[in-house]
């Protein structure tokens, strides 16, 4: 049985991949399935929350009882992260933000011209939504979770981003070839900004969603 230890409570979830447009064709992305949000989503629901899921690209069926906010690009994920955590008591930012999206958008296909190089793709950075709503907490008492996805030095390039982020819990896992992205299970370390460190043996996503909410509710408490 489940406890309703959120009850009462508003969370915010990004889940999926942002997509980057370069024209209406083509767009960079990533290779977030979505799944790890969509697993903090419902398990929150279980646990009595009402909850808000922004997501990106995921291409999952809307989980029962959740507030679904589809969205495409960063800017997009921000602007309903934002309005969403207004009222939050805590905002988990799972989803795969980002970092950079192209420069310009091509309103036609881009062609390829005889004989002719392509042109560079150029980049600019998006913004850092973690590092924001981290920045600009919109409640007292509101708890901001991250995750990084890291393939060396896990647990050293954990600490320093999540003093980079100013979060209060980080969820890093190792990725590689068949690592994380798209599998049914995953394995992580959850480090807190109050020196804490929760590891979670490999096993489903459901149960690292747990494990995830069981830090927040103590926090909240
Ligand atoms: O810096 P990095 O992309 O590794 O950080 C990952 C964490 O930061 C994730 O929680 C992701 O959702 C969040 N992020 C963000 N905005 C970005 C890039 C990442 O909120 N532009």
């Amino acid at each position: 049985v489940t406890e309703p230890d959120l009850a009462g409570r508003h969370v915010v979830v990004s889940a999926g991949g942002t997509r980057e447009p370069l024209d209406p064709v083509r767009f960079l992305g990533n290779r977030s399935s979505g799944k790890q949000g969509y697993a903090l989503a419902r398990t929150a629901a279980a646990r009595g929350a009402r909850v808000t899921l922004v997501s990106a690209n995921a291409g999952l069926p809307d989980p029962a009882g959740v507030d679904v906010v589809r969205v495409g690009t960063a800017v997009q994920l921000r602007e309903a992260v934002l309005k969403a955590a207004a009222d939050a008591d805590a905002v988990v930012m799972a989803a795969a933000v980002a970092d950079f999206r192209p420069a310009a958008y091509a309103a036609g296909k881009i062609k390829k011209k005889d004989g002719q190089e392509p042109d560079p793709i150029v980049l600019v950075r998006n913004p850092d939504i973690l590092a924001e709503i981290s920045a600009d907490r919109t409640r007292p008492g509101q708890v901001i979770v991250g995750f990084a996805a890291e393939t060396d030095d896990v647990l050293a390039n954990g600490r320093t981003k999540l003093a980079r982020k100013g979060c209060d819990l980080l969820v890093v896992n190792e990725v590689g070839e068949r690592k994380t992205f798209g599998a049914e299970e995953n394995e992580a370390v959850v480090l807190g900004a109050d020196g804490s460190e929760t590891p979670v043996p490999h096993g489903p996503k459901e149960a690292l969603a747990d494990t995830v909410w069981d830090l927040v509710v103590r926090r909240l408490d």
